[in-house]
This record gives C-alpha cells, structure tokens and sequence, in this order.
C-alpha cells in the first residue's frame, strides 16, 4: 500500500483528482473504465475534476464508469439514490456520456438477480481501470460490511445499524436511510486494476488504522487492500492520527 499524507483535506483531494487526470489522459482515446465511489468522501475530488474539466480542458469523453454501490429500493430520482447522487455531484459537470455511468439496479423486482447482472457487465466491459473508494468508520468499502467474506461478489446486503446512523446525515431522519443495498463485493473490488482509496477527518482515523496496520480481517473489510499490488491511500492528518 502507497500511504500519501496531505495537510489539509483539500490537498488530499487535489492529490487523488491529479491521479484520476494522469490515468484519464494517459488512456486518451483508447478509453477508460472508472470505478466511482458516492459518500461525502470523494466530493471534493469530484469538484476538483469538474474545475479541470471546465478550466483546463480535462476530458472524460472517452471515459466509462461503474458506480460501487445503490440502496434497494429508492427510486432513481430520489436524491439520496447513488443513480442521482453521481450525476448530481460529479458527471452532470462533465463531458462522460451520461449512458455510460452504469449503477446496480436497486429497484430490481429480482434484487439478487441485479446485483449478479451488474458483477457480469463489469466483467463484460473488461473490469475497472481506476478504482475511487472511501472508507466507513467501521472499515467498510462499498456496502461490504464486517464480516462480508473477503472474496464476495456483488450481491445484497443489509446496512449495520452504524451506518445507517452515519448516512443519516443525508435523510430527514433515521428511518428514511434504506437498510438494503446491492454493492460491489470485496472480491469484485479487487479486481480493479488501480485503487485510490481517500478518507479525510477524525471519525476515519480508527478504521483507517485497522486498515493499513491491521490483520487482514473480514472484521475490517478495507484491510483486504492489503492484498491488492497497487493500492495508494490518501488521508489527510487527522484521518491518518492513529496510524503508528
Ligand atoms: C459509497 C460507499 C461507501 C462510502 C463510505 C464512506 O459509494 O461505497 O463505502 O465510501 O460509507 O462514506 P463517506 O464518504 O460519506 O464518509
């Protein structure tokens, strides 16, 4: 695992979009497969993205991209849906063809059936270049929650009440946040060719730990990085606080 430390959040953010910029122009016309996270954590990244796009000329005309995760049950346009929340924060604001930002299906009559088909066509598409991710405050990457067997594929999972409770913060209330989503599986994950993982501020700094210098443990999903060759972490000072 490469372990990049920026002093601020912004930095952080600035590093991973110069990542995403080298491996979308190194791609040029050949294309590129990204892998988008939603969550707060990568927002910053995606603004800066936007600001390279619409300053300097960055293209994603070429780019395709597969989104980690959706909640089971809440309608495209609902706000909170990862569907909107991407084309929201990030690829409304550039030139990527919009029919090519794929979601798993989280209105599925058959949400086990979506989660397999989405696993499929990512395969199909020759698997992700780049992988985006963040991490939840109990180690989670996508909806891979603890104990998620470390070679999962895509497949339904329930939520753990914590982070229910931590993605509160997007609903009116509690209750709203659905308990069900399809996510990539750890195993899908991995197969990403590169990962940039980013996670900013305190309440990340115990996960992040358990992360980089812990057991490889389904308890700690993220940690199963540590078996991927080409892994860069980036943390700002407080999200890297309790690393040794
Ligand atoms: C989002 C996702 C999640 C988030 C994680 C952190 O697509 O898969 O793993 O990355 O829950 O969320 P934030 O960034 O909101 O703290």
């Amino acid at each position: 695992m490469e372990i990049v430390i920026a002093a601020t959040p912004e930095d952080a953010a600035r590093l991973v979009a110069d990542r995403f910029e080298q491996a979308v122009t190194a791609a040029g016309e050949d294309g590129i497969t990204l892998g988008l996270a939603t969550g707060s954590s990568p927002v910053a990244t995606y603004r800066e993205l936007i600001r390279r796009h619409r300053e300097e000329g960055l293209s994603f005309a070429h780019a395709r991209a597969f989104l980690l995760d959706e909640y089971v049950g809440l309608p495209r346009e609902h706000e909170q849906s990862y569907f909107r929340f991407i084309r929201d924060q990030f690829t409304a604001h550039i030139d990527i063809d919009d029919a090519t930002v794929l979601s798993p299906d989280g209105q599925a009559s058959d949400p086990l059936a979506a989660a397999q088909e989405y696993d499929r066509a990512i395969r199909e598409a020759g698997g992700v270049d780049l992988q985006i991710l963040g991490i939840g405050s109990n180690g989670h990457i996508g909806f891979n929650e603890p104990a998620s067997s470390l070679a999962s594929r895509t497949r339904v999972k329930t939520l753990t009440r914590r982070t229910v409770e931590d993605n509160a913060r997007f609903f009116e209330t509690v209750d709203e946040v659905p308990v069900h989503v399809i996510t990539q599986g750890l195993g899908t994950i991995g197969e990403a060719r590169r990962i940039v993982l980013i996670a900013t501020g305190e309440g990340k700094a115990e996960a992040v730990a358990a992360m980089v210098e812990g057991p490889v443990s389904a308890f700690c999903p993220a940690s199963v990085l540590q078996m991927h060759p080409t892994v860069t972490v980036v943390l700002d000072e407080a999200a890297a606080s309790r690393l040794r």
